[in-house]
């Protein structure tokens, strides 16, 4: 198993937000996770990224590097900065040196390749501020860095419920492909029904543990 939760509890205050909840991920599997608002998916995805120490119970992370892209894409960025500097910075997340450097003519042509298969322009825009991009754009930036580093785990957090429909089925076929080529280990949180079938199972959170939530048409 590439994670493994173990009855793992969450409680803030006097609610328990994960209720002694079970879960193993094989290397390689594309799990999708339902839920109420409020049911505990962010936490518990914080539990998974080490950013929240469950109350009780043990994880089992069998992974190296695990990589994000957050609920709220403003958290993900920087809106300061510009693209081409978001992406450097991304690039360079791992490294002791500095991410200015990075920003030379090879790179930019690399990070403008990486921005155009996302489809929203946003090749145009390297020297934009970020905080002048759409919500849908910087949620959509926030995808290109995640996976601009390697890894072993993606936690993919409502990465497309800022999008158009037309938007969000083209992002999320670009994630399919990119998790399933690469052979990536990826966990997604979802509210949207039409993306179950991207997962090879679906979770769903309630009452603070995980139910199986039947069966589902593939996409490969
Ligand atoms: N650090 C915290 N301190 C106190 N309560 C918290 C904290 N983080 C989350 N909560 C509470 O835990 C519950 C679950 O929140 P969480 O963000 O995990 O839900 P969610 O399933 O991701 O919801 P949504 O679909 O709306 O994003 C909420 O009631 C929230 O207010
Ligand atoms: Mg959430």
């Amino acid at each position: 198993m590439l994670l493994k939760l173990d009855n793992v509890s969450v409680q803030f205050n006097e609610r328990k937000i994960l209720d002694r909840l079970d879960l193993s991920v094989a290397r390689g599997e594309f799990v999708v996770i339902i839920g109420d608002n409020g049911a505990g998916k962010s936490t518990l995805f914080n539990v998974i990224a080490g950013q929240e120490n469950p109350t009780s119970g043990r994880v089992v992370r069998n992974f190296l590097k695990i990589t994000r892209v957050m609920q709220d894409p403003r958290v993900g960025t920087l809106g300061n900065m510009t693209v081409k500097e978001n992406l450097a910075f991304a690039y360079k997340r791992e490294s002791r040196r500095g991410w200015r450097p990075c920003i030379n003519k090879d790179r930019i042509s690399m990070f403008r390749e990486k921005l155009k298969i996302l489809n929203m322009n946003l090749e145009d825009k390297l020297n934009d501020t970020v905080q002048t991009l759409s919500g849908g754009q910087r949620q959509a930036l926030a995808f290109a860095m995640a996976v601009l580093v390697d890894y072993d785990i993606i936690l993919l957090d409502e990465v497309t419920a800022a999008l158009n429909p037309e938007s969000a089925s083209n992002l999320m076929e670009l994630i399919n492909r990119t998790v399933r080529i690469d052979q990536k280990t990826c966990l997604m949180i979802t509210h949207n029904p039409a993306h179950e079938k991207y997962g090879d199972r679906v979770l769903k959170l309630e009452n603070g543990r995980l139910y199986d939530a039947g069966p589902i048409k593939k996409v490969k």
